[in-house]
């Protein structure tokens, strides 16, 4: 099997892959569909959209410890590669967390507004909260926007979704407490805000899940300086454009933000904590990766077109890199990740190895066909190369790219939508049957 897997791969002679991946044999090609499309400049940077000039892939390989021990089981996964990895990823990607990286330690409160109140034309109970965390450095709220089924007989499975928008503009509900919205760096009222990817609350709900919201920017601003303004405050000034090597950026920052919310929600007694699922898109895919992977309470994690420095593989030169990240969000990763900007290959990290850190929960990657941006066929064979992790633990992965829009049936579950960047209406379908599939197994 490796040895054909091996003349396959010399026979192709475009990619070399580590010998995790040679277990598999090699990945199919890029999909006909996916068309190869003529470049561009963006950030003064060239955009690739050959799939033959991505140029050679040498990933980085899961199952070999630093020490060179092969990885073979569970137990070896869990005691020394992943603490190794995660590490790396610490190291190389997001840097370390604000909490951890600060001596002052955070109190929190969580202050309802109202529980369980009907909405939705009586399909649901909504509650409304607010989680504070303090410091002697100060104060930092975050609001938390809950529905839960309103036919429910016992603590519902939740999505947790962070968004682009603010609470207000996402769900047609009346009484819904506005927070700012942000355009351009300045705040704006958050009825005014743009709806961005607008989730189906009512088919959740219909579904028996609860849906939490919470507005991405009122953990922090997205801007170079929305430190300042975030949940970085409570731990001192942050020089965003001084950071440190390994100083969290923004998506540390917002995971960390959902860690503390997912904490919160797990103790409402309407909720099942063993049963939260993480929901984001586009930079909150990235960011719902990240905070999943470092968050093992999270039961599942759903990440659409996460592309670059989600789960696109940075190594392949197609769309956006890490250049093109660092040029326009600097703000956003490590110091030390943008510094991969001219040769992502030395990067000791890459996407496979954060789908890696998920195992053996559920992940469901979703990307869309025409969202060339995002690197479509990089986030499948991120996904393919983190297979061999979830196989460890007797579970599925991805082998051959499915047919468009459906999804693979497994625990690390891919789907590329006929669709562009963001999310799609066939999506919802697929995402409750992987809820279904995951969380509604056990405890419900
Ligand atoms: C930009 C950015 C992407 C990001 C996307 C989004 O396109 O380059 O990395 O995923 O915004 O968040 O919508």
């Amino acid at each position: 099997m490796r040895l054909a897997g091996f003349a396959v791969l010399m026979a192709l002679g475009a990619c070399s892959w580590g010998s995790s991946d040679l277990d598999m044999g090699h990945p199919p090609l890029a999909p006909a569909y996916l068309k190869d499309m003529p470049g561009e400049m963006r950030n003064g940077l060239a955009v690739n959209y050959t799939q033959a000039d991505v140029g050679v892939i040498n990933v980085p390989n899961l199952l070999v410890s630093s020490n060179g021990k092969r990885i073979e089981t569970a137990d070896d996964w869990l005691g020394t590669r992943r603490p190794e990895i995660r590490q790396l990823l610490i190291d190389n990607q997001y840097g370390v967390s604000p909490s951890v990286a600060s001596t002052r330690k955070p109190t929190i409160k969580h202050d309802y507004s109202e529980h369980g109140v009907l909405a939705l034309n009586g399909t649901a109970m909504r509650s409304q909260s607010t989680v504070i965390a303090s410091t002697a450095g100060g104060s930092h709220a975050i609001d938390v926007l809950l529905y839960t089924p309103a036919r429910a007989t016992s603590p519902s499975p939740l999505v947790l979704m962070v968004n682009f928008s603010p609470n207000i503009v996402m769900v047609d509900d009346t009484g819904i407490k506005e927070t700012d919205g942000w355009e351009n760096g300045k705040r704006i009222p958050g009825r005014q805000a743009r709806v961005i990817a607008k989730p189906d609350v009512a088919a959740y709900l219909a579904r028996g899940y609860g849906v939490a919201l919470v507005h991405y920017a009122q953990i922090e601003p997205d801007f170079d300086g929305g430190s300042a303004l975030g949940l970085r405050k409570i731990y001192g000034a942050v020089n965003e454009a001084g950071r440190k090597a390994d100083e969290a950026g923004a998506i540390a920052t917002w995971a960390e933000g959902l860690s503390l919310v997912r904490e919160q929600l797990a103790l409402d007694p309407s909720i099942d904590g063993r049963r939260i699922a993480l929901y984001g898109v586009s930079r909150l895919g990235k960011t719902a990766l990240w905070a999943g992977a470092n968050d093992p309470r999270f039961a599942a994690v759903v990440a659409i077109s996460s592309g670059e420095g989600g789960a696109a593989l940075s190594r392949r030169n197609y769309g956006e890199t890490i250049g093109h990240v660092a040029a326009a969000f600097p703000y956003w990763f490590s110091p030390k990740w943008n510094s991969f900007a001219p040769s992502p290959s030395s990067s000791p990290v890459d996407a496979h190895i954060v789908l890696a850190m998920l195992a053996p929960r559920p992940v469901m990657v979703i990307v869309g066909e025409t969202d060339a941006w995002s690197d479509p066929y990089g986030e499948f064979v991120a996904a393919r190369l983190a297979t061999p992790v979830y196989r460890l633990f007797g579970k599925v992965g991805v082998d051959g790219i499915p047919p468009l829009d459906v999804a693979t049936r497994h625990d690390l579950v891919f789907m590329m939508h006929s669709a562009g960047h963001g999310p799609a209406p066939q999506d919802t379908p697929a995402i409750l049957a992987f809820l279904d599939r995951n969380l509604q197994a056990e405890g419900s």
